[in-house]
């Protein structure tokens, strides 16, 4: 079988998570691990806090722990936080393991033996009022590059340049503000320009990335490939595993990843599974999640890192995201400006969460978060299109059937058409799920549920119950079946929620058999869920959009369900009698795309040549529908006047066929 190791970045233990790591990471591989698991592939997900570094010592001192209680705290806070929201790893770990120690310090000396590393002297900043040095981000100053002031010594947030500490104007402490003074040391070096032609063809190969990860790599092994140096004078950390090098430690990008390993194999150890049988089998594929910023390092630095030391496997898929922002800025905990996933998690059920955040992944290019968006969508999507439908159907099923499910025959002409739509939707959605593709796969699964309602609005059971029970348990019969269908398709991402349904369904975890044949057993009884999607903006009552069975009343549509309806100006053409059908006209009207016919009961009002040239107004989207033996391809608009004759709506000036009407 098929075997899966899927990573997902490991975040900084130095603050709590916000709805960018989730969507540029942790929610699109919880998604596709989900999903693998359905396909019955045997796949683990791995992760952890990444709890060295720079990042975490500045935390530490700005809330006043040492870094080792910094990182317990944000351990625990992390991990509880991605429980809560059904993120689910096989393992989640960290780095401050023993474990990890040893593996990279083996790992660097590896390389090192290999000849990939090298000792190099220089000079780096240091605060003699602090008696430190100032690696990385403790030092800031003006970007030599673009002026941007507090660029830091690692890097320039503005124009995203990487700098060494030595290139800064004007460098200052950032703890105590102090000029610092540059200062005798060495660090070591990883040769990265040896590895440049492997690197490069196996990044060649690599056709199908999707084109930002895989351009941005590659180019980085045409210009930006120089000895990066991988040590720092810095007492928090991996120590670097050689007697010279006392007090200086493995920087953070280096231990980071080897994460990835030693995480796996605290895993297995715990779990009774050998973790060779990951990293050291070529049958396995390694697919890596992550957000732009760490493209670099995870198709570069860490492939190099992985081709040189020669034992492990190397990834097969980076499917990186860019960034989610949030009115006009990208989210970053050290600048403070996020929207929290806990502060999300006390407001929303988790799937909503889960489910506003999928509909904006950053697959391509980046995207914007609206909280008014997101209310919105969980009410039109999660309440109304799938929450309403099972109730709608429950309901039926319950009232005529006691929750005993129906003999069903599954064609019919509605019943058809109902499942081919599905069943073509099917087949995208499972390349797209391959491909990384979910927020088009939501989209696609949305539409099965629309499908199926349309199939209730069509046959409406609620009417042929009362008059024909077989006829209409073959509606509810297929209404469920396409039901546990969906509870298999969204179990990636509503996996409380689905979990819930299937329970009703009498149904345990999901199978992708499931999909190929979704049909329920006759005879079996079902328990009725309870409301799985409550709407978020009140106003509205659960019981709107239901059937009312005796007297339906007029309704409320949302504006969402208007804008369906597409109005197009129309000009009509021609005009001709129908024959054995006095009211009606055969109108050609031009609309912009072709010209259509449509059927029209105006003939008792209207001469021809009364319409020939005129504009009318059109419903361009309605199901095209035999008249007479006539396809009529649309409907006009017209009102009445107080003598019930009709008078058709027309445009006050002179416009273009085609053009929407608003
Ligand atoms: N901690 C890093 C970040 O949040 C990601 C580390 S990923 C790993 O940007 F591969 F290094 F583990
Ligand atoms: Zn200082």
């Amino acid at each position: 079988m098929e075997k899966i190791l899927v990573t997902s970045a490991l975040p900084y233990a130095n603050g709590p998570l916000h709805l960018g790591h989730i969507a540029g990471c942790y929610l699109p591989s919880d998604i596709y691990v989900r999903y693998l698991r359905i396909k019955g592939k045997k796949v683990i997900h791995i992760c952890g806090t990444d709890e060295h570094g720079v990042p975490i010592t500045i935390s530490a001192e700005k809330e006043n722990k040492t870094p080792q209680e910094l990182v317990d705290y944000y351990y625990e806070i992390i991990k509880n936080s991605f429980e809560k929201l059904g993120i689910s790893f096989e393992y989640f770990g960290r780095t401050s393991t023993e474990r990890h120690k040893k593996l990279s310090q083996e790992f660097f000396l590896k390389i090192y033996e290999k000849g990939y590393i090298e000792k190099r002297e220089e000079k780096n900043y240091y605060c003699e009022n602090c008696k430190r040095f100032l690696p990385d981000r403790y030092i800031e100053g003006t970007c030599p590059h673009c002026g941007a002031e507090g660029a830091r010594g690692d890097q320039c947030e503005s124009c995203g340049r990487w700098l060494e500490a030595f290139e800064l104007l004007n460098p200052k402490c950032k703890i105590c503000g102090n000029t610092p003074v540059l200062k005798d040391t060495f660090n070591y070096y990883f040769l990265l320009p040896k590895l440049k032609d492997d690197l490069k063809k196996w990044l060649e190969e690599k056709e199908n990335w999707k084109d930002f990860v895989r351009n941005f790599a590659l180019s980085w092994t045409t210009e930006g490939l120089r000895a990066r140096s991988i040590t720092r004078d810095l007492s928090w950390g991996v120590p670097v595993p050689l007697e010279e090098a006392e007090g200086k430690v493995l920087y953070v990008w280096f231990d980071a990843p080897i994460g990835y390993i030693s995480i796996t194999q605290e895993w297995a150890n715990k779990n009774n599974e050998n973790w060779e049988d990951w990293w050291k089998n070529k049958e396995v594929k390694l697919i890596h999640f992550l957000g732009k910023d760490n493209i670099v390092f995870h198709a570069v630095i860490w492939p190099a890192m992985l081709i040189a030391h020669g034992e492990y496997i190397l990834p097969d898929e980076i499917p990186a995201n860019q960034y989610l922002v949030m009115k006009g800025g990208k989210m970053s905990t050290s600048r403070g400006m996020a929207l929290w996933l806990d502060d999300f998690l006390d407001r929303y059920p988790a799937d909503y969460v889960r489910f506003g955040v999928a509909r904006v992944l950053p697959e391509t290019k980046d995207s914007e978060f609206s909280l008014e968006d997101f209310e919105r969508e969980c009410d039109t999507y999660l309440a109304n299109d799938i929450g309403n439908l099972v109730s709608r159907v429950f309901r039926l099923f319950e009232k005529y059937f006691n929750n005993r499910v129906p003999e069903g025959e599954t064609s019919g002409e509605y019943e058809n058409r109902m499942w081919e739509i599905i069943n073509s939707k099917i087949v995208k959605i499972e390349k797209n799920f391959e491909s990384f593709k979910f927020r088009q796969t939501l989209q696609d699964i949305i539409e099965i549920a629309q499908e199926v309602n349309r199939y209730i609005d069509f046959t409406k059971p609620w009417d042929v119950l009362k008059k024909d029970k077989e006829e209409g348990g073959k509606i509810i019969y297929n209404s469920l079946s396409a039901i546990r269908l969906l509870s298999v398709l969204l179990y990636p991402y509503l996996p409380f929620t689905m979990k819930t349904l299937r329970d009703s369904l009498n149904l345990g975890e999901p199978s992708w058999d499931e999909v190929k044949n979704p049909f329920l057993n006759e005879g079996e009884v079902l328990k009725s869920p309870p409301i799985l999607f409550p709407r978020i903006r009140g106003k509205v009552k659960e019981e709107v959009t239901e059937e009312k069975e005796e007297e339906p009343k007029e309704e409320y549509i949302t504006y969402e369900e208007f804008r369906k309806v597409k109005l197009v100006v129309g000009k009509v053409l021609n005009v001709y009698d129908i024959e054995g059908a006095d009211k009606l006209y055969k109108l050609e009207v031009d609309t912009g795309d072709r010209v259509r016919t449509i059927v029209a009961g105006i003939r008792e009002h209207y001469k021809k040549e009364e319409l020939e040239g005129k504009n009318i107004i059109i419903v361009a989207n309605l199901k095209p529908r035999k008249i007479r033996g006539i396809l009529s391809e649309g409907m006009l608009l017209a009102a009445e006047d107080k003598d019930g004759r009709v008078i058709i709506l027309t445009t006050e000036k002179e416009t273009e066929p085609g053009l929407g009407v608003l």
